[in-house]
């Protein structure tokens, strides 16, 4: 089995910002997920380097296109790791790898007849780099996403013949229905398609920040047909991940991609334009791609240009990666729209990490240690528990599998909740001070402890620090999914753990 993930890549016209980190963050769960199954896995990030987004934002500036992408692409690198995210490539649409591919894969389309000479004429949004239909634009003509004036275009290019496409694409939605997901944007995008597509610029004239047209030096991609293909390009230069034995050739092993992770507002550009060019180029569709909502700060989508921004590293510094990972996937059910503020975000960390996990985690270590020096005994679990931690692994895997990342974490979060009040029920200490209850009080530590473990192995992808301690503290540091089913004896001796969730942050090292 293998699993392709992939996240948009980010424009390298500014920093990254909390959304970017949003969408790394969600296709690391399925890949570190993925993992756990015993797949092959390949995750991948990373930036988009050409057109005007870029141009324009170097211009600004006073310095070279190449220069900013430099700049901010060692930005969108160095967030990956501190995210906790575990991506097997970082790909740049300036490699010259990736550009032979853009360059080879679109003559093909060229020699399959869908590409011919014209002259566009419309509304372009320079940031969005797109051009918008006459419903698509807001009053003043400006760009619904960005609020700007967008500009008049006219423009001799080479046109892709997306109108082609139209019944294909149409049968593919009716045929794959979970094509796009959730069943909203799949809608969405059906009703463009079905609203009659036009073709669309395959090249820019007035541009010379992209990839050379090979059969025209005076053009240059458009920058989302370059940017789409780097799904398909990174494999075919990208280092095995050392799950895949080395020397195969990825492509075959892993393409097509099981899921492209955008949020809505490149919908379209996925939903429509990409398996049309991948029809055109003869390449096999991606299997999924799931759109999810967007993070609002005060009811607008947070994004650079719009200033409104909560600044990820400063979020990371004061209260960690997991955190933040948790929060994100906790609060803002995915695939909807949801705001993000501080208040709730130490909400969460105070009474589910701290107040939930945190103290399940020491309450159980700390019993352990104090009544049976941190041994673990062997023998039966308690029934109870085992029936309400049955099915809890398959029901995970198939959320999951749909991309139901904050369905799985809540089943998850469940079984968290029902161990604080197991051990209320249980009352422990009263068993360890009643005589001829020693059995007893063996049997609910142990079942304890190894719940703890099963659920551990299954918040590691949300949580991967502070499961990794937890399960050293356990004694049993595998994280293969098989160990998320309750079994008795997988636990000898558990050690002492420092607080996992400290509640004084200013100690939490800001
Ligand atoms: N370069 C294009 C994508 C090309 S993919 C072939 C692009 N870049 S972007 O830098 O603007 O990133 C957009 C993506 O960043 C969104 O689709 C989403 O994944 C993420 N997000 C940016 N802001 C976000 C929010 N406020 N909320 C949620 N996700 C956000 O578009």
């Amino acid at each position: 089995m293998s699993f392709y993930v992939t996240t948009p890549i980010y424009y390298v016209n500014a920093a990254p910002h909390l959304g970017h980190a949003y969408t790394t963050i969600a296709a690391d769960v399925m890949a570190r997920h993925h993992r756990q199954r015993g797949e092959e896995v390949f995750f991948l990030t990373g930036t988009d380097e050409h057109g005007e987004p870029v141009a324009d934002a170097a211009h600004a500036l006073g310095i070279p296109p190449q220069e900013l992408a430099d700049r901010n692409a060692e930005r969108f690198k160095a967030l990956a790791p501190q995210l906790g995210a575990t991506n097997d490539f970082f790909i740049r649409t300036t490699d010259p790898q990736h550009e032979a591919v853009v360059q080879d894969v679109l003559s093909r389309v060229r020699e399959n007849g869908f590409v011919y000479e014209g002259t566009y004429e419309g509304w372009y949004c320079p940031r969005c780099a797109d051009f918008k239909a006459d419903s698509e634009i807001d009053a003043g003509n400006r760009c619904p996403i960005h609020h700007i004036e967008l500009t008049r275009e006219q423009e001799d290019n080479y046109f892709f013949r997306l109108s082609a496409f139209q019944e294909r694409l149409e049968r593919l939605y009716v045929e794959r229905e979970d094509f796009v997901a959730p069943r909203t944007r799949y809608n969405e995008a059906l009703s463009f398609i079905r609203s009659g597509l036009r073709d669309v610029p395959l090249t820019r004239h007035k541009l010379t920040w992209g990839v050379p047209v090979p059969w025209d030096a005076e053009h240059v991609f458009y920058v989302w047909f370059d940017a789409l293909l780097n799904y398909y390009s990174a494999l075919s230069y990208a280092p095995a991940p050392s799950s895949v034995p080395a020397g195969e050739d990825l492509t075959s092993r892993l393409w097509p991609a099981s899921y492209h992770l955008i949020a809505k507002d490149i919908l379209r550009f996925h939903a429509v334009y990409w398996p049309a060019l991948l029809m055109a180029a003869e390449i096999e569709l991606p299997e999924h791609i799931f759109v999810h909502g967007y993070l609002l700060m005060e009811g607008e989508k947070m994004s650079k240009s719009l200033g409104n921004v909560l600044d990820p590293f400063a979020v990371i510094e004061r209260f960690g990666a997991d955190a933040l990972r948790f929060y994100l996937l906790r609060d803002v059910p995915f695939g909807q729209d949801g705001s993000v503020s501080t208040s709730a975000f130490e909400l969460r960390y105070e009474s589910e990490l701290a107040n939930e996990l945190g103290n399940l985690a020491s309450r159980t270590i700390g019993m352990l240690m104090r009544y049976r020096e941190g041994a673990v005994s062997g023998g039966e679990l308690d029934p109870m528990l085992e029936k309400d931690f049955s099915g809890l692994r398959e029901s995970v895997c198939s959320h999951i599998d749909r991309a139901e990342l904050t369905l799985a974490l809540d089943e998850i979060w469940q079984r968290v909740r029902r161990l604080n009040r197991y051990v209320e029920e249980q009352a422990p200490w009263r068993l360890a001070k009643e005589p001829g209850r020693g059995e007893d009080l063996d049997r609910v530590l142990r079942t304890l402890a190894e719940a703890l473990r099963a659920v551990t192995v299954l918040l590691w992808p949300y949580l991967p620090t502070s499961a990794e301690k937890l399960l050293a503290a356990l004694g049993a540091p595998d994280l293969s999914l098989e160990g998320a089913e309750l079994g008795a004896g997988r636990i000898a001796r558990a050690e002492t753990i420092d607080s996992l969730f400290p509640k004084d942050l200013q100690a939490a090292g800001s």
